[in-house]
C-alpha cells in the first residue's frame, strides 16, 4: 500500500488514509464464474480485437434509468477505463490553458489535478453540511460574468462526496442545475459513491433532473464491483460523450472485460452485492463513529456519512493537522489531512478518514491511536 504524503509510513501502521474497497468483499467467485461463462459462450468475441460490448452499455443505461435517467440511453453513455479516464479526459477536449473551472472545496484532488494539467483556472465553492454551498456558488457565477468569464464546468459530487461524505438535497440539486442553464454553464456530476446508501432515501443524480443537456455524469464500477477492473461510464450530451469518444486512445474498454462484468452484473447480482456491500460499510462506518466518540477529544467535530467511504473530521484551533500528523506517525496511525483535499491550501484543521479498507479491528485500533495522537499534538 502506498505510504502517505509525508514519507513512508514506519511497519505496523494502520491506515484510514484511502478510500480503497473492502479487501474481504470482492465477489471472487461470481467474478470467476461470469468469466468462465463468457469464455463458455463466445472466445472469439471476447477474447479477438473488438469493440466495447454493446450488453454492458444498455446495463448501465438501464440501470440509470432505474435511478430516473430517464433520457439515458447507448447512444449517449460511454464505457471508459475508470471514471479517473473522464476526469482526464473531459478537460482535454474542453479547457484550454486559463479557462476558469469551478470545484468544490473540499474536493476530490485527483480530479482538480487533472483540470490543472490543462492549465485551468480553479475556482473553488465551499462544501457545508449540504455539500456545495449553492448560495456561495450563485455569488461566485455572478461575479465572474461581471468579469466577462464563463467557467467551462462546475465539477460537483453531490453523492457521499469525497472528503465530507455530504448529501446535497434535492432542493440543492435543482437550484444548482437552474444556475448551469442561467450562466450557460455544464455540471460534471461525479457519482462515484451514488450506489452506496446505507440509509436515508435515494435521491436522484443531477442527470436525472437535466432535460436540456446541461450535465455530463460520471459512475464507476470501482466502489461495487472492484478497482482493479478499471470499468465505468460516463453520461450526458451526446456531442459530449461523441467527442470523449474519439478521444479515448484505445477506442473500445476491451471486449473481454466489458462482457465479464456486464455478466456479473445480469440477472439483479449487482444489486444483490451492492446491497451486501452497503451492509458491510454501515457497520464499519458505525464501528468507527462509535471509536470517535470513545477515544477522540470531544472537541473534534465530524460528519456522520450516509453512505459512501468516508468520516471528515474538524479539528480545533489549537490542534493543526501537521501536529497530529507529526505524532500520528509516531503512533503508527494514518490519514489523509484536509491540505490534501483542497485546491487552495485550506484544510490545515481537517482530516478525512476512509472506513473502507480496514477491518474492523483495525478502525477501532486506528481510532484508538489517532486520538492518542491528538491528544499528545494538544499537550
Ligand atoms: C469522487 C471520485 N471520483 C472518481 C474516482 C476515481 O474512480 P475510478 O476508479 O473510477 O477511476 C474516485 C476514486 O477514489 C473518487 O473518489
Amino acid at each position: 500500500m502506498p505510504g502517505p504524503e509525508w514519507g513512508a509510513e514506519p511497519e505496523g501502521t494502520i491506515s484510514l488514509a484511502y478510500g480503497f474497497a473492502d479487501p474481504e468483499h470482492f465477489p471472487v467467485a461470481e467474478i470467476v464464474e461470469a468469466t468462465a461463462e463468457v469464455l463458455g459462450e463466445d472466445v472469439n468475441g471476447a477474447l479477438n480485437y473488438g469493440p466495447t460490448y454493446a450488453g454492458l452499455i444498455r446495463l448501465v443505461a438501464q440501470r440509470l434509468q432505474a435511478r430516473g435517467v430517464a433520457h439515458a440511453s447507448a447512444q449517449n453513455v460511454l464505457i471508459s477505463y475508470g471514471s479517473s479516464q473522464i476526469l482526464a479526459l473531459l478537460p482535454q477536449i474542453m479547457i484550454d490553458p486559463g479557462d476558469t473551472v469551478i470545484v468544490e472545496a473540499p474536493c476530490f484532488i485527483g480530479a482538480v489535478r487533472s483540470f490543472q494539467e490543462v492549465g485551468a483556472t480553479i475556482e473553488s465553492v465551499p462544501v457545508r453540511e449540504n455539500g456545495m454551498d449553492i448560495d456561495a456558488l450563485a455569488t461566485m457565477l455572478v461575479t465572474l460574468q461581471q468579469k466577462g468569464v464563463r467557467p467551462k464546468f462546475i465539477y460537483v459530487t453531490p453523492t457521499y462526496q469525497n472528503p465530507t461524505g455530504t448529501l446535497m438535497p434535492l432542493e440543492n440539486r435543482k437550484r444548482l442545475l437552474a444556475l448551469a442553464e442561467q450562466f450557460g454553464v455544464l455540471i460534471f456530476e461525479d457519482d462515484a459513491y451514488g450506489d452506496l446508501r446505507f440509509e436515508g432515501e435515494a435521491i436522484p443524480p443531477i442527470v436525472a433532473l437535466d432535460t436540456k443537456g446541461w450535465v455530463l455524469h460520471i459512475g464507476t464500477f470501482s466502489k461495487i464491483l472492484a478497482p482493479g477492473v478499471r470499468m465505468a461510464w460516463a453520461c450526458g450530451p451526446e456531442a459530449i460523450i461523441q467527442r470523449l469518444a474519439k478521444f479515448k486512445v484505445e477506442g473500445s474498454s476491451g471486449p473481454f472485460m466489458t462482457r465479464v462484468v456486464e455478466r456479473f452484473a445480469a440477472d439483479g447480482r449487482l444489486e444483490s452485492h451492492i446491497s451486501d456491500l452497503n451492509a458491510t460499510y454501515r457497520r464499519k462506518r458505525d464501528v468507527m463513529v462509535e471509536a470517535i466518540k470513545e477515544h477522540f477529544p470531544a472537541d473534534v467535530r465530524y460528519i456522520v456519512p450516509q453512505g459512501g467511504f468516508f468520516v471528515y473530521c474538524y479539528l480545533p484551533t489549537d490542534m493543526p493537522t501537521v501536529a497530529v500528523i507529526k505524532h500520528a506517525r509516531d503512533h503508527k496511525v494514518s490519514f489523509l489531512p484536509g491540505m490534501g483535499c483542497y485546491a487552495n491550501g485550506q484544510g490545515t484543521h481537517e482530516i478525512r478518514l476512509a472506513f473502507s479498507y480496514q477491518n474492523d479491528a483495525n478502525i477501532i485500533e486506528g481510532i484508538r491511536r489517532l486520538g492518542a495522537a491528538m491528544k499528545a499534538a494538544r499537550a
